[in-house]
């Protein structure tokens, strides 16, 4: 795959990215591509802890897994913050997702006439020497009336992007690329990784 062959595993200055949601570190690699940061895949399980915030969920695992495998890593936490339903499920989306799934989520908001919901990514950069540092992206929109489409992941088929008129799922790469909360995410950390001259940062 482009960009996979040309660093190897030991290589330091390769920021990795602890996922095992391939469309997550996809999506992360399109937004870091074209500011030329090398990003692969640490196919790990990040540690959850109970926690409302995902800053504090994602620093957490970030600053375990950087010393755990002494390198420098980012870890991101999303969820999908629903206003009707008081922000549920937010933090537990993924949870939420695996059990009850999109349609449950559809079932919970049949008589809702008030739709909107924001998806929100919280990332971590951590590495063994130095403090995490932290970057947020927020996406408002709203939670459609039926699921549709068939690309993405997750909450993707029922999360329209305030401004558009199609789902995440409809839209596909480019259309996500430009409104998801991830996407924001990522700018501003390679935004921030840029600045700090990655080429000297074995530790960032
Ligand atoms: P976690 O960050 O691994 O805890 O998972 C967050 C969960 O939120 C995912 O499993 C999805 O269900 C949902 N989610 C987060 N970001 C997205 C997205 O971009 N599209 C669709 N669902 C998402």
């Amino acid at each position: 795959m482009h960009g996979e062959a040309d660093t190897s595993p030991s290589d330091k200055r390769t920021l990795w990215f602890v996922t095992q949601n391939a469309h997550k570190y996809q999506e992360a690699r399109r937004v870091l591509d074209p500011f030329g940061i090398k990003i692969r895949m640490l196919d790990y399980p990040k540690t959850e802890i109970q926690r409302t915030s995902l800053g504090e969920i994602a620093k957490f695992a970030a600053e375990e897994a950087s010393k755990k495998h002494n390198r420098t890593v980012v870890v991101e936490d999303s969820g999908l913050f629903v206003r009707a339903l008081k922000g549920f499920p937010g933090p537990f989306s993924s949870y939420v997702h695996v059990t009850i799934g999109v349609e449950g989520l559809l079932r919970l908001m049949r008589r809702q006439r008030r739709r909107e919901a924001y998806f929100q990514a919280s990332l971590a950069l951590a590495s063994p020497r130095n403090s995490c540092v932290e970057f947020a992206g927020k996406v408002n929109g709203t939670i459609s009336h039926k699921s549709a489409g068939t690309k993405g992941f997750g909450f993707d088929p029922i999360f329209i992007p305030k401004g558009a008129r199609r789902t995440f799922a409809q839209g596909g790469t480019e259309f996500k690329d430009k409104y998801s909360h991830r996407a924001i995410a990522f700018r501003k950390l390679a935004l921030w990784y840029i600045r700090t001259k990655p080429e000297t940062n074995s530790q960032v």
